[in-house]
């Protein structure tokens, strides 16, 4: 099925550099065209003749030679490809990325490259928990750039803890997940879920208190635009109900902008029928009973009282919508204790098929940080899915709803 497809891979310096000859072989198994960059560091741990005789492709070592510029230019080099992969990528080459460093031929292509970039770090442990690496690779996935691990376990350093490079069946699954249908790949006409139509409520909604003032919340819509542009590339017919955010629309989907919970329960409504609803959305529970007409203003006699009134509940509203409701509804759930037992409990509460439960306490270092640790939890038991980035956990979720959908009427 990857017949013909290409990577680029650069292998940067590390012990794990090793496994990227396996993970080589294992791409060329499934008729991936491998061309490989090797990095100086790289270069230590595994020799150009054994890349280039398992990739079947001369291998690029050095920005400067004449030769290597003159047949296959740097530039060039970067372009062909449908996916750059770093793997091993290292501290010192993420660093790189982030600050846009080009002083070599693997960053140079890396800067050049007009495709997208997956990256499979590792590292020692304290290295990858420095707030050095971890705001790189903050800044790369605001980019776009993918990631894959790192896992935790043994390091060769004799540390114990995150670092671990990915497994090859991980990374060479990542590869393939995207090359198949991942962010960047066109909406599929063909996909699994063409033919079924899909509604995805995101971000935060804004309460009105006047006109210029409004209560909010800090939900920044990414795990819900993430969700629809992976629902998309799988072929669903996807509608986005998205409060106010920074994001970009997702390729391939009809974006309704709504502010209010009231417009998200309305729009929501507008967009029915349709097969699966997953609601990403932060909906603030409470609006002000009464927003007023004209700016409040100080008069001296004290802050006004704000008469709260509770909002709609659109995840619970389109579980009981009788013949109108979606044939999956996906709720999410963030708790901070017994995380599986309370999202059950959501799950009976407000009638839906899927709860997406995660854990948010402190010590998951969730909030705020790039990777998020999820429950699936429906009808027929609880899947606990590895450390993944948001979208990550979106392309996951979507392969979930197509399989659901399998063979269904
Ligand atoms: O009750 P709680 O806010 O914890 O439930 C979270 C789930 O319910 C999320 O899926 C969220 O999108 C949805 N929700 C909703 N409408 C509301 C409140 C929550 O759709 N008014």
């Amino acid at each position: 099925m990857l017949d013909g497809k290409r990577v680029l891979l650069i292998i940067s310096g590390g012990i794990a550099a090793y496994k990227s000859l396996d993970l080589i072989r294992r791409l060329r198994e499934r008729g991936v065209r491998v061309r490989c960059v090797l990095t100086k560091g790289g270069a230590q741990f595994v020799t150009p003749l054994s890349v280039a005789a398992l990739s079947e492709e001369k291998v690029y070592t050095d920005l400067f030679s004449l030769t290597d510029e003159s047949e296959m230019g740097h530039i060039r080099l970067s372009r062909e490809a449908d996916l750059v992969v770093v793997a091993p990528a290292s501290a010192d080459i993420l660093a790189k990325m982030a600050a846009g460093i080009a002083d070599d031929l693997a960053t140079t292509a890396l800067l050049a490259t007009d495709k997208p970039v997956l990256v499979a770090p590792t590292m020692n442990v304290m290295m990858w928990a420095h707030p050095a690496t971890q705001a790189n690779i903050a800044t790369l996935e605001s980019r776009g750039v993918m990631r894959v691990g790192p896992g935790a376990g043994n390091l060769a350093c004799g540390e114990v803890g995150s670092g671990r490079l990915a497994e090859v069946p991980e990374i060479v699954a990542a590869i393939e997940e995207f090359l198949l249908s991942g962010p960047g790949a066109v909406p599929s006409a063909a996909g699994p879920l063409s033919g079924r139509r899909a509604l995805v409520t995101s971000g935060p909604t804004w309460e009105a208190i006047d006109p210029v003032r409004y209560i909010a919340n800090r939900s920044s819509g990414k795990q819900g635009h993430a969700i629809a542009g992976a629902l998309a590339r799988l072929g669903a017919e996807t509608v986005l109900v998205s409060g106010p955010t920074n994001l970009a629309d997702p390729a391939g989907v009809s974006v309704v902008r709504i502010e209010s919970a009231r417009e998200m329960h309305e729009a929501c409504f507008a967009a029915l029928p349709v097969d699966v609803a997953v609601c990403a959305a932060a909906v603030a529970d409470w609006r002000v009973a009464r927003a007023a007409d004209q700016k409040m203003k100080k008069d001296g006699s004290g802050p006004p009282q704000l008469e709260l009134a509770e909002n709609p509940d659109i995840l619970a509203s389109l579980s009981r919508a009788g013949e109108k409701r979606p044939r999956l509804v996906v709720g999410f759930a963030a708790e901070t204790e017994n995380v599986v037992e309370h999202a059950r409990a959501k799950l009976a509460r407000k009638g839906c098929d899927w709860i997406v439960a995660n854990d948010v306490s402190p010590a998951t270092g969730t909030f705020g940080g790039a990777d998020n640790t999820v429950h699936l939890i429906g009808g027929n038991g609880t899947e606990n899915w590895p450390k993944l980035s948001k979208e990550a956990v979106a392309e996951r979720l979507a392969a979930r709803i197509a399989e659901h959908f399998k063979g269904a009427a």
